[in-house]
């Protein structure tokens, strides 16, 4: 029987609290042990939550790393740019890890993580959380039975509520804040779909174009007369699309992020609302932000080391969140939509009179699906489990985005925004 896993959160925010959560659901698999966590009010919240000993929580990583190995695994939810040197000592202190996306933010700390846990002899799972979806998992078997991929079109509309709160207003604004341009915080799951898919054959990425640009955003396209803080001075805050009052308080939306200001006090609408008219970084424009180059919507073009292409096209602003694959293959091919969770198959048959025979499914997959409350479809949950698993000795599960596995991933989209800034055709392997 396998053995309960024991785990320490390093980064104890939003993400490590979903991943956490699987321990209340499941305590015969995984338990929370210890919590690294500067933010003092956050940790004590986070302790309390899954009744960890004060003992073992800490303020820093160094703190956690100067004490004897406690727990078999650590789950890092620490932000982008800090993966890499929050993890680096825990592997050199015997942990195991499940790590967030982006695992690194440039090739240099791609190379450290990779060289780290080889010489540690670590196991480092990354949290590509799709890949645990009901909805992708049927689309890769699917993929098995349409003979040789010979082309994969792939494409992630951010609607606009989502593209404000995470990549105008929020943390994954400028790479100046979190050091990740937002195909690489976004779409990094998207791109290692697409390899997933064709790992079967063998071939890798070869060479990448992209282009991309901020289409809406920034001081210039900002509509005159509109204020600084959209309930404070904003005579639009009524009509605009963007407005912190219709989509943080009318509608209850991304709570997660919009009151993490408020850790710890209760979130009455009085005090939500002041805290937009005065200091929430929330609250304020979309249009007054130092994007510094970030992007809302780019196009990536992927040649594949056996002729196969790949497409995939990231438009931060649609109306509906929506992921769609289309894969063709030479006896067929598979086209869906992960948010409807439905998908089809069609295969070549010459003796009918479509030419074709079309299968639909249905997978009735319930609940969020985007992942604004920590959902994605299931694959929050199974990608814990899944890790559990492989933490108590058993072969790694197809699913599995090991961190040999997303260096691929990674590389192909470090290239890709190389290629976006250059304007030209860049070598990926
Ligand atoms: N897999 C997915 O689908 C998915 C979805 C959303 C976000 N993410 C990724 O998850 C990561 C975390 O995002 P989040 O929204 O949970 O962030 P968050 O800000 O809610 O959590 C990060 C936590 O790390 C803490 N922290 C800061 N410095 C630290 C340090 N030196 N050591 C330890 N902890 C430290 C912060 O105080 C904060 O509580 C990001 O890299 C993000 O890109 C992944």
């Amino acid at each position: 029987m396998d053995k309960l896993i024991t785990a320490v959160l390093v980064g104890a925010g939003n993400r490590a609290d979903v991943y956490a959560s699987v321990a209340k659901r499941h305590p015969d698999k995984i338990k929370i042990v210890g919590i690294v966590e500067p933010d003092e009010k956050r940790r004590e919240l986070m302790r309390k939550k899954y009744d960890v000993s004060a003992e073992t929580c800490f303020s820093s990583v160094e703190e956690f790393t100067a004490r004897e190995k406690f727990a078999d695994a650590v789950i890092n939810g620490t932000m982008d740019h800090l993966h890499v040197i929050t993890s680096v000592p825990i592997l050199k202190r015997g942990y195991d890890l499940l790590l967030e996306k982006p695992f690194a933010v440039n090739e240099a700390e791609m190379k450290l993580l990779n060289d780290t846990a080889k010489m540690c002899g670590r196991r480092v799972v990354i949290c590509h959380v799709l890949r645990y979806t009901e909805f992708y998992r049927a689309i890769k078997r699917a993929a098995a039975g349409i003979g040789d991929i010979i082309s994969i079109e792939m494409c992630e509309h951010v609607n606009y509520h989502h593209m404000a709160v995470s990549y105008v207003r929020g943390k994954w604004r400028s790479e100046k804040v979190c050091f990740a341009p937002m195909l690489l915080a976004k779409s990094c799951h998207d791109i290692d779909i697409m390899l997933w898919m064709m790992k079967g054959s063998g071939a890798l990425p070869s060479s990448v174009a992209s282009f991309g640009s901020d289409f809406q955003f920034g001081r210039e396209r900002k509509p005159e007369g509109a204020g600084s803080r959209c309930m404070a001075d904003c005579p639009f805050v009524n009509e605009c699309i963007f407005s912190a009052k219709a989509n943080y308080l009318a509608a209850v939306r991304w709570g997660q992020y919009v009151w993490r200001c408020l850790d710890g006090e209760e979130l009455t609408d009085e005090r939500k609302a002041e805290s937009l008219r005065k200091d929430n970084p929330y609250g304020r424009c979309v249009w007054d932000f130092d994007r510094d180059g970030n992007v809302d919507h780019q196009n990536v073009i992927i040649n594949f080391s056996n002729g196969a292409v790949g497409s995939f096209s990231m438009i931060g602003g649609s109306a509906k969140s929506e992921r769609n694959i289309h894969i063709i293959g030479t006896r067929g091919e598979v086209k869906g939509t992960f948010e409807d969770s439905k998908y089809v198959v069609r295969r070549m048959a010459p003796d009918t009179k479509a030419g074709y025979i079309e299968e639909a499914h249905d997978l009735r997959v319930e609940g969020d699906m985007i992942g604004a409350s920590g959902g994605h479809g299931g694959g929050d949950e199974n990608l814990v489990l899944d890790f559990v698993k492989y933490i108590n000795g058993h072969e790694v599960s197809d699913s599995c985005a090991t961190l040999e596995d997303s260096t691929v991933s990674h590389l192909t989209v470090f290239r890709a925004d190389e290629a976006r800034r250059t304007g030209s055709v860049v070598k990926i392997y």
